[in-house]
């Protein structure tokens, strides 16, 4: 091969490389890896203006952020006609999915969302998933979930039954959850998502009543205050899926006390209350694996650039609640020892429901 020959190689190779690059300057001069993406940005403005209140961490983001798992958890290995995953079915066959027990109360969301999807011609399916990643992003310390593009706007309805209940036992959750894909550790993982939750049906006495203090941040707080030793019940005595909690005013869900405590899940548990940067990095990841349950990431497009990214966590490990000693901790882990938190100064804690925004 000649020095020209060469050259030329090498030139048409450095061309065909550059070809298929598909940046795109979309609205605002923002960028995008794909033109398909700009799009994105557009919807991104207006669920932070006109979901989101303004880029709150608030009811419509955890409403958001729960309605993620509700669609995608429609899914089987061992049953393609459990659902199509991360598809958008509770939203196209609201009328059947929402009326299913274990998605009392998605029906709001679903259709607070639905006018937001159908307005910039977006499958129901990515816009589920896109706003979930997007709201959870406005959280304090929150994850940057990945955002690939391009689910079909056709689907079937998801069976009943698929998503777990409160009241179910460990090795039912993990099984259902094993069906879709999911290790025990990936299982906890996903439960980070409750740093930032609050019931409404549980105990439909005590509406807004959060799963911890701190239900405004996405940080470590729920894996400590699961933790804590029951001493009440925040409303109206007990209802099925809920067990005491430490704090007035605070729910604790009857699943994620089991699953704190059960010997297959305890550890992966234990580990995040005073690594938050773990937590946040095992949730993306779960939460990666999730929002594409039912789809290939071949057939999707990457346009991740266009969640935000989140403020940083004021701390990497969470505290004891006023009032709280470590004596109150039931650790569960036998393999570690349980670490040592320092307690919030002041009267013992009390939390108040979530406002309504
Ligand atoms: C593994 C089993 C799970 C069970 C049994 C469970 C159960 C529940 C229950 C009973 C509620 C309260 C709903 C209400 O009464 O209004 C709730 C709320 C919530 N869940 Fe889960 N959940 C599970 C997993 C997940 C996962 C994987 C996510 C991840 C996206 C998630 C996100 C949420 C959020 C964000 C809320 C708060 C909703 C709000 O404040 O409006 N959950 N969950
Ligand atoms: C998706 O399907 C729904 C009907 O279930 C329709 O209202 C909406 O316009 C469709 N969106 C797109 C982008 O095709
Ligand atoms: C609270 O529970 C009691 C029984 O334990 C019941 O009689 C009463 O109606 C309940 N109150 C509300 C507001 O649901
Ligand atoms: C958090 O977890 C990571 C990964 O396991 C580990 O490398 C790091 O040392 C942990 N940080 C703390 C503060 O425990």
């Amino acid at each position: 091969m000649s020095f020209k020959t060469i050259l030329v190689v090498v030139t048409l190779a450095v061309v065909a490389f550059a070809a298929p690059s598909k940046h795109a300057v979309c609205s605002q001069g923002r960028v995008a890896s794909n033109a398909a993406c700009c799009k994105w940005f557009d919807v991104l403005d207006d669920l932070q203006t006109n979901l989101f209140d303004g880029g709150e961490c608030g009811e419509e983001v955890h409403e958001s952020l729960r309605l993620t798992f509700h669609d995608a958890i429609g899914f089987s290995r061992a049953n393609p006609k459990a659902g199509g995953g991360a598809d958008g079915s509770i939203m196209h066959f609201a009328e059947t999915e929402t009326n299913f027990h274990a998605n009392l109360g998605t029906d709001d969301i679903v259709e607070i969302q639905r006018p937001f999807a159908i307005k910039h011609g977006v499958s129901f399916g990515d816009f589920i998933q896109f706003a979930g990643a997007v709201g959870v992003s406005n959280c304090g310390g929150g994850p940057r979930i990945q955002f690939l593009a391009g689910r079909s706007n056709t689907t079937f309805p998801a069976q009943d039954l698929t998503v777990p209940e409160p009241s179910d036992s460990v090795t039912k959750i993990l099984s259902r959850m094993g069906d879709a894909g999911f290790s025990p550790n990936e299982v906890v993982a996903l439960l980070a998502s409750h740093s930032v939750a609050a019931q409404d049906h549980v105990d439909p006495t005590i509406h807004g009543s959060p799963f911890d203090s701190t239900f405004s941040t996405f940080d470590a707080q729920i894996f400590v205050e699961v933790l804590l030793k029951g001493t009440l019940f925040p409303g109206n005595g007990s209802n099925p899926g809920e067990v005491m909690s430490p704090i007035p005013g605070e729910l604790r869900l009857e699943s994620d006390a089991a699953i704190a405590r059960d010997p297959r899940t305890a550890c992966e548990w234990q580990s995040f209350v005073d690594n938050h940067s773990l937590m946040v990095s095992r949730f993306e990841a779960a939460m990666a694996k999730m929002a594409i349950l039912g789809h290939n990431a071949r057939d999707l497009i990457d346009c991740s650039e266009v969640i935000p990214v989140p403020s940083k966590a004021k701390s990497n490990s969470a505290v004891l609640p006023a009032g709280k000693t470590m004596a109150d901790i039931e650790g569960s882990c036998r393999n570690a020892r349980f670490p040592t938190l320092s307690t919030i100064p002041g009267p013992a804690t009390s939390v108040a429901p979530v406002p309504p925004s």
